[in-house]
């Protein structure tokens, strides 16, 4: 398996093999950091981590994961860079190419991070865009499999904003994995319909299934894994959150859907959460809307079936895992 030269732009771009590679790689990374064996394997190599939004998880994982590989980092946070507004795309894309051996970038349209990787001659990962979250997707399948010891036939039920980064990743995931998705919400939030005619086919192929329904009990009975996200992601407009509230609370993630499912499910989140009020939005919402809680119970998140910090470290991993790949893996 060779992915050197590849960008890592979306999963749909890699097959199931690939993308089982990439978690292999990652496994053994983990493992070597943790026996603290070193994997310098790019010395003298430096990254650009363009954030057109905001990170925790993502840029933390990026700039630990390139020092693990022995390269330098150089950020680009949200009204740092002059991308898109007094520089093209293309233009970026070709200075940073000129000085870096990869570039990372967060931010709106999936088109960006396409257009980034036609003009750079040097990988491009993509931290997350409007439309699909890549290195969570690896994360995310990493600590299922750690959990369950497999993937094929696991079944995972995303409740809440479906039809955004998460929904539609998850979906593609799922799809190339022989998993079977269920996207449990309001049809209004259903992930995007052209994706999901394409995953079915991959499903036929792959032993997967893909199911979408506005019923709560149908679409989380028996589910091996129950996923939530945010209800409004970064870049949305702030008055959309009434509206959300509304529609989406009938698919929080509470004790009664944990109980519906398996009896050893798991809770996953790609995090940040909100399920108190320790969080200035958080706290907003409560003011407001008069709820403490929204996509997900503060019970089930930290109850013993939530893997979300497990999951959490499983980034780094397998962003080192991508990065690794796509610049090469020295042979042992
Ligand atoms: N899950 C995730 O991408 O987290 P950050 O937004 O903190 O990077
Ligand atoms: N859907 C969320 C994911 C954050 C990791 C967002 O785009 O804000």
């Amino acid at each position: 398996m060779d992915l050197k030269g590849r960008d890592f732009l979306k999963l749909m771009d890699f097959t199931s093999e690939e993308i089982t590679y990439m978690l292999d790689l990652a496994a053994d990374l983990k493992e070597k950091k943790k026996k603290g064996v070193l994997t310098e394997w790019h010395k003298g190599k430096n990254v650009a981590l363009i954030f057109e939004k905001t990170s925790t998880r993502t840029r933390c994982a990026f700039e630990v994961a390139a020092h693990d590989l022995g390269m330098g980092t150089t950020y680009l946070d949200p009204s740092g860079s002059q991308i898109g507004k007094k520089e093209s795309i293309a233009d970026t894309a070709r200075v940073l190419g000129s000085m870096f051996e990869g570039i990372e970038y967060r931010g709106y349209g999936q088109g960006i991070v396409d257009e980034l990787a036609e003009y750079a001659p040097v990988p491009v990962w993509n931290g997350l865009t409007n439309e699909f979250h890549p290195t969570q997707m690896l994360a995310d399948l990493l600590t299922i499999r750690e959990h369950f010891g497999k993937l094929e036939g696991i079944k995972l039920a995303y409740m809440g904003d479906a039809r955004y980064n998460m929904g539609n990743s998850l979906m593609v995931a799922c799809a190339k994995m022989g998993m079977h998705f269920a996207a449990c919400t309001s049809a209004k939030y259903f992930p995007d319909p052209a994706l999901t005619e394409e995953c079915r086919r991959i499903a036929a192929r792959t032993g997967a299934s893909v199911t979408l329904t506005e019923d709560v009990k149908e679409g989380t009975k028996d589910a091996d894994v129950i996923y939530t996200d945010v209800w409004v992601s970064m870049g949305e407009p702030e008055d959309v959150w009434a509206e959300r509230i509304q529609d989406l609370s009938p698919y929080q993630v509470n004790a009664s859907v944990m109980a519906n499912a398996k009896k050893d499910a798991v809770f996953m989140h790609c995090l940040p959460a909100f399920h108190d009020l320790k969080t200035k939005i958080g706290k907003e919402m409560w003011e407001k809307f008069g709820i403490a809680e929204m996509e997900v119970t503060d019970e089930v998140f930290e109850s013993e079936a939530s893997v979300v910090f497990q999951e959490a470290e499983n980034r780094m991993h397998t962003i080192k895992a991508v990065m690794a790949a796509t610049l090469g893996v020295p042979e042992e």
